[in-house]
């Protein structure tokens, strides 16, 4: 019996997706980078800042010291933090309210599964933080997915048992760290189809069989 369902946040919840491969492309520029494109994108989804940025230097040639790297995504960070100020309601992907409020009616708990440091501000922004438990981001991890630790700390924070939660993902690496929390998975998104989870979705507004799904 699902008791819990944690959520990925970007490209799940909210399209901030986008506004992060708008900067990290801003810091390529920068960076004399010019092939860095949305293929390179997709090896960014569900990995922490330092990881992603990786993603895009090894699109150029020149080797960066630690405290450059560092720089650098701060940099980036700076980029995307000035495209959340824009950031409101209007982010939140289709059907997410409608399934956060139905999910809650059914005495569901609700967490939030994030690696981003930027989790609680975009919560908060879009008015979502009212449909949710409890989030772990972050902020409070040491490993990114496809570690399961970000979920781990969701499903402790819940007082759940880890059989009980039900990750929502829309990346590779989300729906291993859901798998190696021993949690069920729910693929969605673009690439729903790829992700090898327990149950797939094109998004939150499908015809999705909750049922089935909550008393796996
Ligand atoms: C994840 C995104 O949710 O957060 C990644 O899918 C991103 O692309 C990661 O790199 C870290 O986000 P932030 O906001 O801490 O830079
Ligand atoms: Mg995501």
């Amino acid at each position: 019996m699902i008791k819990g369902v944690i959520f990925d946040l970007d490209g799940v919840l909210v399209s901030t997706d986008e506004m992060h491969f708008k900067a990290w492309k801003m810091l390529a520029e920068e960076l004399g980078i010019d092939k860095f494109s949305k293929e390179d994108n997709k090896k960014q989804k569900g990995v922490s800042r330092m990881e992603s940025l990786e993603v895009v230097l090894s699109k150029g040639s020149r080797i960066y010291t630690v405290a450059e790297k560092e720089e650098l995504a701060e940099r980036k960070n700076n980029f995307y933090k000035e495209l959340l100020t824009e950031l409101n309601e209007s982010a939140i992907l289709p059907g997410v309210v409608e399934c956060l409020k139905m999910l809650r009616n059914k005495g569901i708990l609700i967490g939030i599964g994030s690696v981003s440091k930027n989790a609680p501000i975009i919560l908060t922004k879009t008015g979502l933080m009212e449909y949710v438990d409890k989030v772990s981001c972050g902020l409070d991890i040491t490993k990114s997915k496809p570690d399961p630790e970000v979920f781990e700390v969701a499903a402790n924070k819940l007082g759940l048992k880890y059989e009980e939660c039900l990750v929502v993902e829309d990346s590779f690496a989300g729906i291993v760290a859901g798998k190696a929390a021993h949690m069920k998975t729910l693929g969605v998104g673009t690439e729903y189809e790829q992700l090898r989870a327990d149950y797939e979705a094109p998004g939150l507004e499908a015809d999705i069989d909750w049922k089935t799904i909550l008393e796996s």
